[in-house]
């Protein structure tokens, strides 16, 4: 579906991503993990468009992307979500949801005329969103009022809604309790059964290894490892990079050292 090949990004001196390649296949549920700084977001940010790549390129159903810019590509089928959310602060839940949806069908160029008009279009597909990211009762708060988790809640469905087929999710657990995180798994294989495919970056290793087809696992902007997730986590490179590392990976600590 997607297809990453010699990717890379340097800022100045820093090799941010450094020669990449793998590829998305319809359907799964990819992990992207790594350490802290490991390149894992440059890596959405090339694909969705956000930066230029210094070397390489990405392929979607075999086009090449290059030339497009993020929001063609969104169009073309990629949405993603960001590790500091984006969510319009000053909408409420409803209309974060609704908004996200008028524009997949009409783009940004239709929203206007949709807001002020009184149709019902689209309405019932929101709320069935709106219950898919268990925000019923919130449905009129501003998105800058809700707590943290509900706001990541409100940004998957989003993504979802846009009727994107390929998901990008950066750390979408990132703040989470055990118990968002668990409604979070669920979330996500709903997602894949509607058919969606899905990268996962995430730093819980537990939602990461249960959830995942096939694991990549960067190291200082390289691919040090690929594969089942019980592979990986087998793997004596992987294992040298999360201990090795000082970083906030506590999960993967634990989980390597049990
Ligand atoms: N816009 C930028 N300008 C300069 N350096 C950057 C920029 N974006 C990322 N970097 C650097 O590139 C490296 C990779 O960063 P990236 O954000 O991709 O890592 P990550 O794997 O997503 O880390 P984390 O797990 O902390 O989110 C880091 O050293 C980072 O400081
Ligand atoms: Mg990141």
């Amino acid at each position: 579906m997607l297809k990453v090949e010699n990717l890379a990004r340097y800022f100045g001196g820093i090799k941010a991503v450094d020669g990449i390649d793998f590829d998305i296949h319809r359907g799964e549920i990819l992990g992207l993990i790594g350490p802290n700084g490991s390149g894992k977001s440059t890596t959405v940010n090339l694909i969705a468009g956000l930066y230029a790549p210094t070397t390489g390129r990405v392929t979607y159903e075999g086009q090449d992307i290059q030339s497009l810019l993020p929001h063609e590509r969104a169009n073309l089928g990629i949405a993603r979500t960001f590790q500091n959310i984006r969510l319009f602060g000053q909408l409420s839940v409803w209309q974060n949801l609704w908004a996200a949806r008028v524009v997949r069908e009409t783009g940004w160029s239709g929203l206007k005329e949709r807001w002020f008009s009184t149709a019902s279009q689209g309405k019932l597909e929101t709320e069935s969103y709106l219950e898919f990211c268990g925000l019923q009762h919130k449905r009129d708060q501003l998105a800058a009022n809700l707590a943290f988790g509900e706001q990541r809640r409100l940004e998957l469905a989003r993504a979802a809604i846009s009727g994107a087929p390929l998901l990008l999710l950066d750390e979408p657990a990132a703040g989470m309790n055990s118990e968002e995180i668990d409604d979070l798994d669920q979330r996500i294989r709903k997602l894949r059964d509607q058919g969606k495919t899905i990268m996962l970056i995430e730093h819980h290793m537990e939602l990461v290894m249960g959830v995942c087809d096939r694991v990549v696992v960067l190291n200082f902007g390289r691919k040090i490892a690929e594969g089942k997730p019980e592979q990986v986590q087998q793997d004596p490179q992987v294992q040298a990079a999360y201990l090795g590392s000082d970083s906030d990976d506590d999960f993967m600590q634990a989980a390597l050292q049990a």
